[in-house]
């Protein structure tokens, strides 16, 4: 199979996830910080020194500030549910995926927040000053994607987030299609709370993932229960992480992730990127002479992560996509990719677009055998 759907989860991880996990399940799996034998305190130690790693690589200065998390849904809801409160005003974009807007139009529902959706431009970016211009007085949070998991476009966080602390106002970044591509660091790039999953960029397991809260938030827990920390207690610690991490936690995916973090680093992830940047440009180049083909958004892969989201005219992308997979075997993600609103601004709404998205792993061959495959297609419309 060749797999071009990276961007909802990448495939295949490289070895050392595979084996890594496989010794902590075999050795090391006991339950983390609740006992006081060897293979708690191992369990526990392991945890620790992902918390390290995968801070770092955000740029997070302090290790307890980073909660692991069981996706970047459960980090952006654990963000926005514990932040919010009556009143409070939300700026975020048309670019959001389902993780960030439906939250906020629940909250929203029930007349807790308003929300302000900033458009972006027909290209797939959001406008700083158009965020500025949303402001008012009880503004409590500013929240928005830091690439389209549609249409890949990077957006200008640094520039969001210097505007969000000069203002006073929370900024919150969801990293799902960024962690491990590019480069974050969340001083640098002013961010108060940074979701991310683990199961994409960082080449993690699905189930894993995390929530960087920052030194200026203070968040509600929206889930209780045992820490291992303060057992005596009938009240949720205070203290980071325990606050926002009841539950036994997914010990094995979270070494997962920091393995894979470790590959990351490794590799580097400006090569990452440049490979996969280089798969998406030669896809983009197939295409954007040919006019049997509509893409969408930017073209310049420079200012986009390796996606392509594209649709044959005439074509159900849906069905595109069912004869990639039966014909050619080929694996892309066809229709809304749980993102809405971006479709209606591009006007795909409701069948929405085919998105290619190539991985580290794959290689020249599989973007011609796609794009030979493609054509094949628009042949017979
Ligand atoms: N959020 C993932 C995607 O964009 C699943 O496909």
């Amino acid at each position: 199979m060749i797999y071009l759907d990276n961007a909802a989860t990448t495939f295949p991880k490289p070895e050392c996830v595979y084996s890594t996990m496989d010794k902590f399940l075999r050795e090391k799996c006991a339950n983390p910080g609740r006992a006081g034998h060897r293979m708690s305190v191992e369990a526990e130690q392991e945890i620790e020194k992902a918390r390290v790693t995968v801070g770092k690589f955000l740029g997070v200065k302090h290790p307890e500030r980073m909660i692991f998390t069981f996706n970047a849904t459960d980090a952006l809801n654990m963000g926005i549910k514990g932040l919010l409160c009556d009143g409070d005003h939300v700026i975020t974009s048309k670019l959001e995926h389902n993780s960030v807007s439906r939250p906020l139009a629940g909250l929203e529902k029930q007349r807790v927040i308003t929300v302000t959706r900033v458009a972006n431009s027909d290209d797939g970016f959001i406008n700083a000053e158009d965020i500025r211009n949303a402001i008012k007085s009880n503004t409590k949070l500013i929240i928005c994607t830091h690439a389209s998991n549609v249409l890949g476009t990077i957006q200008p966080i640094r520039e969001i987030g210097g505007l969000a602390r000069e203002k006073g106002i929370l900024f919150m970044v969801d990293a799902a299609q960024t962690t491990g591509v590019c480069d974050i660091d969340v001083e640098e790039q002013y961010i108060d709370m940074l979701a991310f999953t683990g199961h994409k960029g960082p080449f993690g397991p699905p189930g894993s993932g995390g929530l960087y809260v920052g030194e200026n938030v203070k968040l509600q827990a929206w889930r209780e229960g045992g820490t291992g920390f303060e057992p005596e207690s009938l009240s949720q610690p205070d203290t980071l992480p325990f606050k926002l991490e009841s539950g036994t936690p997914n010990s094995v995916g979270i070494v997962g992730l920091r393995t894979g973090i470790e590959f990351c680093l490794k590799e580097g992830i400006d090569t990452i990127r440049a490979h996969e940047r280089n798969l998406a440009l030669r896809l983009v180049m197939a295409f954007e002479t040919d006019d049997r083909f509509v893409i969408y958004g930017s073209r310049d892969e420079n200012e986009k992560v390796g996606i392509v989201s594209l649709n044959i005219k005439g074509l159900n992308p849906n069905e595109v996509a069912a004869i990639l997979d039966n014909r050619f075997n080929v694996a892309v993600r066809p229709g809304m990719h749980c993102a809405p609103h971006i479709h209606r601004e591009i006007g795909t709404f409701p069948e929405g677009t085919l998105r290619i998205s190539p991985g580290y792993f794959n290689t020249v061959n599989d973007i011609e055998e796609t794009i030979s495959g493609l054509k094949k297609i628009a042949d017979t419309t």
